[in-house]
């Protein structure tokens, strides 16, 4: 059930990223390719963007934009994690801006085959790159061999949710008798362990988020893309990140924050006349997250929970 990906904050990221005629960019979260086909329009035959996605079916679908932007666009089934490597065989060090939009698209929730939604009972996967070389294990392998203490602390660290050990001890309990396999099995026990759950959001809404970020190992990618991001800017190159929950932000709010400011200084040396300050090789060009207008909200609901950050070099 393919139901289309609209791309969030599309006229911000333009705004922000403000790619010039002939500029390199990238791409790092390729999905439906919506701000791809913007950041190519804008920089013209003479520009070009590298699109990374870690779902192989992403890619796949991507190979008509290809086609469209001959000798402009190139498409690679890889993780931005490892952006540095990459960058070094697209042959480009030196890039004009970088757009992370995290999470998943429409098409991956909208699969009841891949398992990322609790609406539709499908396998308990939620692997982005379900490729046959994937390495990843899916929900369902974590579901039915952690121990209640791991899944109650993932549900907790990566969903925030309270109710993370009454959970945990349930599936371990109802696993016994019968292992999960389906998105449907989870979402029921989540229905029948916290069943005054607040009205409007489903009961398993943040124990899908949890088990996602930890099949995905989300974190850690983030943190190591946006480095390798923010290590690859050129002079007045942008980096522009959307995140869609707090964990993912307060990575990105902390990294900007952390290449923008001065270390502080602490013991003796405090008290010490302050010699001028190098000027900082980074600026912060949001100091607020920018989010969608409530008529983009209202058109796209998945757009809700997004913010927008921005980072710029200032000095290599
Ligand atoms: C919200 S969608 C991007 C939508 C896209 N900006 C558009 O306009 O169509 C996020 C995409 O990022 C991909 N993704 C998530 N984590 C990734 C990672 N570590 N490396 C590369 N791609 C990743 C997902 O597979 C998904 O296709």
């Amino acid at each position: 059930m393919e139901t289309g990906h609209i791309s969030v904050l599309a006229c911000e990221v333009l705004t922000f990223l403000a790619p010039k005629l002939g500029g390199v960019y990238v791409d790092a979260t390729f999905g439906a390719g919506g701000h791809s086909r913007a950041i190519l329009d804008a920089v013209g035959k003479n520009g070009k963007l590298l699109a990374l996605d870690r779902d192989p079916d992403a890619i796949i679908r991507g190979e008509k934009l290809v086609k469209l932007y001959p000798g402009q666009l190139t498409i690679k089934h890889a993780s931005f994690q490892n952006l540095g490597d990459t960058l070094i065989e697209w042959g480009e060090k030196r890039i004009d801006g970088i757009l992370f939009d995290l999470g998943i698209s429409s098409f991956q929730i909208d699969q009841p085959e891949r398992g990322f939604s609790f609406r539709f009972d499908g396998p308990l996967d939620m692997r982005m790159d379900h490729s046959l070389n994937s390495k990843s294990k899916t929900a369902a392998d974590l579901v039915n061999t952690m121990s209640d203490r791991e899944l109650s602390d993932i549900f907790f660290k990566y969903g925030e949710e309270s109710q993370a050990r009454k959970i945990a001890r349930a599936i371990v309990f109802d696993r016994d008798e019968k292992p999960f396999r389906t998105t449907g099995q989870l979402a029921q026990l989540a229905q029948r362990v916290i069943p005054n759950h607040k009205r409007g959001i489903h009961p398993a809404t943040k124990i899908f988020q949890a088990l996602r970020i930890a099949v995905n190992g989300e974190l850690d990618q983030l943190q190591n893309g946006i480095d390798a991001a923010i290590n690859a800017l050129s002079q007045e190159g942008r980096l522009v990140v959307i995140s869609f929950h707090s964990l993912e932000d307060r990575i990105v709010k902390q990294t900007f924050k952390k290449v923008t400011s001065h270390p502080q200084v602490t013991g003796p040396a405090a008290l010490l006349p302050q010699t001028k300050l190098p000027p900082l090789p980074y600026s912060l060009i949001t100091k607020k997250p920018v989010i969608p207008s409530i008529e983009e909200m209202q058109q796209n609901p998945r757009s809700r929970s997004a913010k927008l950050r921005v980072l710029a070099r200032v000095t290599i």
